[in-house]
C-alpha cells in the first residue's frame, strides 16, 4: 500500500515529523534560561548528536544536513551557537565512555547533546560531566519525584539498573582570521541519553538484567518534551553556579548523591582490575581508591562495580 498522502503532497511520515520538529523548537521560547536552549535543534534520525555539535560549532550546516537523513533544524539564519542544545528521536551512530557504543529505538529515550562554552574557567573540564549528573538528578527528582543514585562517575541508576549516561568532549577550535586568528576557543559538549519509554523488551538481551529505563521503575509513560525543559534549566542554573562561585558547592552536592563514596568497589580498567575503598572524588572528577593501608590510587577513567 502507497505511503498515505495529503492535499499538500506529504506521507504521513513527513507530517508527523514536522509536527514533532516544531514541538521540540518551541521548547527554546519556553524556558527561562540564560544560556542552555538558546537555540534548539532537533533530528528525527542523525549518526549522532556528539557529532552534530561538532559541526554546529564548526559552523558547518552543510555537512549536518547531509549527515542526518532526516534532520530538520529549521532555521536559515545564523544564530547562537554556545547554548545549543541538539535533540534526536534515534543516533545510528550513539557513542558511550570508553568508546562503546550507545543503542535506543526511535522515540524511547531522550539523546541530547548540549554546546557550552565555559569562557575563563579555570577549573578543570571534567567537572561537567558531574554537572551534569547533578543536574539530571534534580530535574528528575522535581519533576517525576525519583531520587537516581549516581554510580561515579556518572551513570544514574535506580535500584542499581542504569537508565542513563553521560558523556562529555572538549574540542578547542582555532579562531577564525574574521575573529583575529590566534587563542583557540575551547567548548565543551554534554551528552546525555536518558532510557525513558523503553519496556524490558527494547533492551538487547546482554543488558537486560543491568538496564532499565523511567518508564520500567514508575510505571508510567514519561512525556520528552517536558522533561527536556526541566532538564536544560537545571543544567543552566548548575552552570551558572559554577561560572559564579567554582566548583565547590556542585563538588559537594555531587559527593552527597555518589553511592560509590565509601563503598568497596572493584574498578575495571581496560587491562586490569583493582578492587578498593571509593574514598572521595578529587577536584578534577578523578575517583580517590583507597588499596590496603599505605597506597591510595587516583582513577580517572574506568568502570566501577559496587561490591557492597
Ligand atoms: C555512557 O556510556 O554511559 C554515556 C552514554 C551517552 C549517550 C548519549 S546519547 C546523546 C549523546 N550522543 C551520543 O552519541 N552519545 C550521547
Amino acid at each position: 500500500m502507497g505511503a498515505l498522502k495529503t492535499d499538500r503532497g506529504d506521507d504521513a511520515d513527513g507530517l508527523k515529523r514536522r509536527a514533532r520538529s516544531a514541538l521540540w523548537r518551541s521548547l527554546s521560547r519556553r524556558l527561562t534560561t540564560a544560556e542552555v536552549g538558546r537555540r534548539v535543534m532537533y533530528f528525527s534520525e542523525i549518526s549522532s548528536t556528539m557529532d552534530a555539535a561538532r559541526e554546529v560549532a564548526l559552523g558547518n550546516r552543510q555537512t549536518l544536513r547531509l549527515r542526518s537523513s532526516a534532520g530538520v533544524s529549521g532555521e536559515d539564519r545564523p544564530a547562537p551557537v554556545i547554548g545549543t542544545a541538539i535533540f534526536a528521536d534515534y543516533q545510528s551512530g550513539g557513542r558511550g565512555r570508553l568508546d562503546r557504543t550507545w543503542v535506543s529505538p526511535p522515540r524511547k529515550s531522550l539523546l541530547l547533546s548540549v554546546i557550552l562554552e565555559p569562557f575563563g574557567f579555570s577549573t578543570a573540564l571534567s567537572v561537567f560531566p558531574l554537572m551534569t549528573a547533578v543536574s539530571l538528578c534534580s530535574a528528575l527528582e522535581t519533576f517525576l519525584g525519583v531520587a537516581p543514585e549516581i554510580k561515579w562517575p556518572n551513570d544514574l541508576t535506580l535500584s542499581g539498573k542504569k537508565f542513563c549516561g553521560v558523556l562529555c568532549r572538549a574540542h578547542a577550535f582555532p579562531n577564525r582570521p574574521d575573529e583575529g586568528g590566534g587563542t583557540a576557543r575551547q567548548i565543551v559538549v554534554l551528552g546525555i541519553g536518558i532510557n525513558l519509554n523503553q519496556r524490558p523488551a527494547d533492551f538487547p538481551p546482554e543488558i537486560r538484567e543491568t538496564a532499565t529505563s523511567l518508564r520500567i521503575a514508575l510505571g508510567k509513560r514519561i512525556p520528552r518534551i517536558a522533561l527536556a525543559r526541566r532538564i536544560l534549566e537545571r543544567i543552566d542554573a548548575d552552570y551558572q553556579e559554577i561560572l559564579r562561585e567554582g566548583a565547590q558547592p556542585l563538588l559537594r552536592r555531587y559527593k552527597a548523591r555518589c553511592t560509590s563514596l565509601g563503598r568497596r568497589v572493584r574498578v575495571i580498567l581496560p587491562d586490569e582490575e583493582v578492587i578498593g575503598w571509593a574514598e572521595d572524588v578529587a577536584e578534577d572528577g578523578s575517583l580517590v581508591l583507597r588499596v590496603g593501608e599505605e597506597c591510595q590510587v587516583l582513577v580517572r577513567a574506568a568502570d566501577v562495580v559496587h561490591l557492597r
